[in-house]
């Protein structure tokens, strides 16, 4: 019999539109992952929430995500691929585990403690807990890997001390799971700022691609992508960061490693290497928009993806949720 496959979790949250940065560092190792393990692919609403949000534009933008999913190739036959709202095992699990987590753990949280600097006026407990049902997502499915940006690396060890405490006091009921980090970190910088991770919230429209723009649009963004005055397209971070965030991009869309890229645009100004780039992202997003116009329009068959992957989740999720209240000793 073939051995069990390990398991995977990972979640995005359900806000706005994809972007670039969140293809090349999180989705495409998705994929590349999907074979290996068995895979938990989420679609984290719940977290969604801890910042306030307008209800159709929620409920639209984490269909989009959930269809950008699969997309962009992950198979909902193979992967789960669901809504965390829909498996109420999720907050069950993380009530629970909030009372294995010190208030003095959350405090030290760095997403914590930049999230309240900008929320101000709404800074609720779910900002707060927000590491706890992230926790809960990940044990509730005894996850071996979890890739995540190293943004997260900080949750993530929360996630491990949770459980390992867990299971100090109840026996082996949880699996420690590890941070997948991939092998290149693909962290996408803001075009218009590379001392800036890309985000889709930046004021300046030009510093995020987003998956879905338009093919134009994405080339148009390159072409004004900040750089420098330097005149050569050469890797360095430090004095030239515009340049090697388009480098990044561009390597991790083709493959090719940054000596490779440096003599393809040598000699070139920078004009050649921010068309190239922004075709070549364009060319890599073309069939993912693609798909997803065809997923747009069957909305039978994608609502019958949703529903039959969260039932899949749940038996897993309640699994582990049953052993873990028997633990407990509830009755
Ligand atoms: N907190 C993650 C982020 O903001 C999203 C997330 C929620 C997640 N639950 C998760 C990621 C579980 C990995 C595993 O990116």
């Amino acid at each position: 019999m073939a051995e069990k496959k390990k398991v995977l979790f990972s979640g995005m949250q359900a806000t706005g539109s994809l972007h670039v940065g969140n293809y090349l560092g999180a989705l495409r190792n998705w994929l590349t992952l999907s074979d290996e393990y068995e895979c938990f692919y989420s679609v984290v609403d719940l977290h969604s929430i801890t910042i306030r949000q307008d209800p159709a534009v929620l409920r639209k933008s984490s269909r989009d995500v959930l269809m950008l999913y699969i997309a962009a190739g992950l198979d909902p036959d193979k992967c789960c691929i669901y809504y965390q709202s829909h498996v109420p095992a999720h907050t069950e699990l993380a009530w629970i585990l909030g009372c294995f987590t010190y208030i003095g753990e959350l405090n030290r949280m760095s997403q914590f403690k930049d999230k309240t600097a900008k929320n101000l006026s709404n800074i609720n407990s779910g900002l707060h807990t927000y590491p706890v049902l992230q926790a809960a997502d990940i044990l509730l499915f005894q996850a071996d890997a979890v890739p995540v940006g190293r943004d997260q690396v900080q949750h993530l060890e929360l996630c491990r001390d949770i459980a390992e405490r867990f299971n100090m006091i109840y026996g082996d009921v949880f699996t420690i799971p590890a941070a997948w980090l991939g092998k290149t970190a693909a962290k996408v910088m803001s075009l218009q700022d590379p001392g800036k991770k890309m985000s889709k919230s930046d004021e300046n429209v030009n510093a995020c691609i987003f998956v879905r723009d338009e093919r134009d649009v994405i080339i148009k963004k390159c072409k004004r992508a900040v750089t420098d005055s330097l005149m050569q397209v050469k890797y360095d971070k430090e004095n030239q960061p515009g340049v090697s965030n388009l480098i990044d991009i561009y390597s991790a869309c083709t493959g090719k490693n940054t000596d490779e890229i440096e003599a393809e645009f040598a000699g070139g100004g920078y004009k050649e290497l921010k068309i190239a780039v922004g075709e070549t992202v364009a060319d890599t997003f073309e069939p993912i928009k693609k798909r997803f116009a065809e997923l747009e329009s069957d909305k039978a068959y994608v609502d019958g993806i949703i529903k039959e992957n969260a039932a899949r989740a749940a038996l897993v999720a309640n699994q582990t949720l049953q052993t873990v209240k028997e633990k407990i000793g509830f009755p």
